[in-house]
């Protein structure tokens, strides 16, 4: 077997607080081969958000977090990187796609002074030029049709779903070898999102990228990853390729997840950020569980 891209193994976090401490992560073990799209679904709250920062080294330097367990990139434990050698994978071999595009890129800047920024970290000193022509082959493969007219504006000129592509566009700018999409789009509407989403997958195939997707979206992990861990109040509580998981679910708050899907939307989505005992209600209705069973 190969070395994964990204090996997970019992993460554990917690964060102090005034009065304890409060666990976030139970031991969370995961893994991402090469090429890989896998999904991590769980509804707010679940930790998924924490888990890609910690991967990322973002949570590390936070003086609160109590982390153990390992994370290893390409076969190499990521603690044992010193930490410039760690930073400068960030935006390099690994980079990331945030929720909502415009408030991630910086409005004082122009969508090209963002890009050659992304470009430098993985080649300093690139000239204008290339850095230009670079950026334009770049938002040609997000199917930017005015690349020019798009890296001479500001955040705030484009759309939200043009915003998305430019920050697909950069994410993958310099080939990393995984990407971590923290609910990519769930800030645009539902079509925009769709669209986004096809042209980010066809992208990261064609590269061979692995990517962790991070969701409460079922409808979207579907769509996308090949493979799903579910994550319930800091615990993997399921994990199998996706087509198996939405076939055959085995736990609780998988079916759950699942039976919210058709109930609420009639074809849309459902918004799990809702009250849960909402999204538990039909699984107690009609399927047996107990809500405390569910809610525990
Ligand atoms: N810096 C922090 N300090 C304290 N608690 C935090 C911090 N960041 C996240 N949390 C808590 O950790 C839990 C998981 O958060 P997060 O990973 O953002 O959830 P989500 O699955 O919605 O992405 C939540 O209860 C959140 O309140
Ligand atoms: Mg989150």
């Amino acid at each position: 077997m190969t070395t994964p891209t990204l090996k997970i193994d019992k993460l554990k976090l917690g964060f102090k607080t005034w009065s304890g401490t409060l666990e976030v992560l139970h031991g969370i073990s995961l893994h991402i081969q090469k090429g890989e799209r896998v999904a991590l679904v769980g509804e707010s709250g679940s930790g998924k958000s924490v888990t890609a920062r910690i991967v990322l080294g973002m949570l590390q330097q936070l003086k609160s977090a109590r982390i153990s367990g390992t994370v290893e990139f390409e076969g190499t434990n990521l603690e044992t990187l010193k930490p410039a050698s760690r930073h400068a994978l960030r935006g390099t071999k690994m980079s990331m796609i945030f929720q909502d595009p415009t408030s991630s890129l910086n409005p004082v800047y122009t969508i090209f002074t963002l890009f050659k920024e992304v470009l430098e970290r993985a080649e300093p000193g690139i000239t204008n030029e290339l850095a230009r022509q670079k950026a334009i082959t770049a938002l040609a493969d997000v199917a930017i049709n005015e690349p020019e007219r798009v890296l001479d504006s500001y955040a705030f000129q484009l759309s939200g779903g043009m915003n998305q592509r430019v920050m697909i566009a950069m994410a993958l700018a310099n080939n990393p070898a995984l990407l971590l999409a923290d609910e990519p789009g769930t800030a645009l509407d539902v079509t925009v999102q769709a669209q986004t989403l096809k042209l980010m997958s066809a992208l990261v195939e064609k590269h061979q990228t692995s990517v962790l997707f991070i969701s409460h979206n079922l409808g979207v992990v579907r769509e996308f990853a090949d493979r799903v861990y579910v994550i319930y109040k800091g615990n993997i509580v399921e994990q199998g390729p996706t087509a198996d998981l939405f076939a055959n679910p085995q736990h609780p708050y998988t079916r759950a997840l699942l039976s919210a899907v058709p109930r609420i939307t009639g074809g849309g989505i459902p918004d799990l950020d809702d009250d849960p005992k909402q999204f538990l209600a039909p699984l107690v209705a009609h399927q047996g569980y107990s809500e405390k069973e569910l809610l525990a």
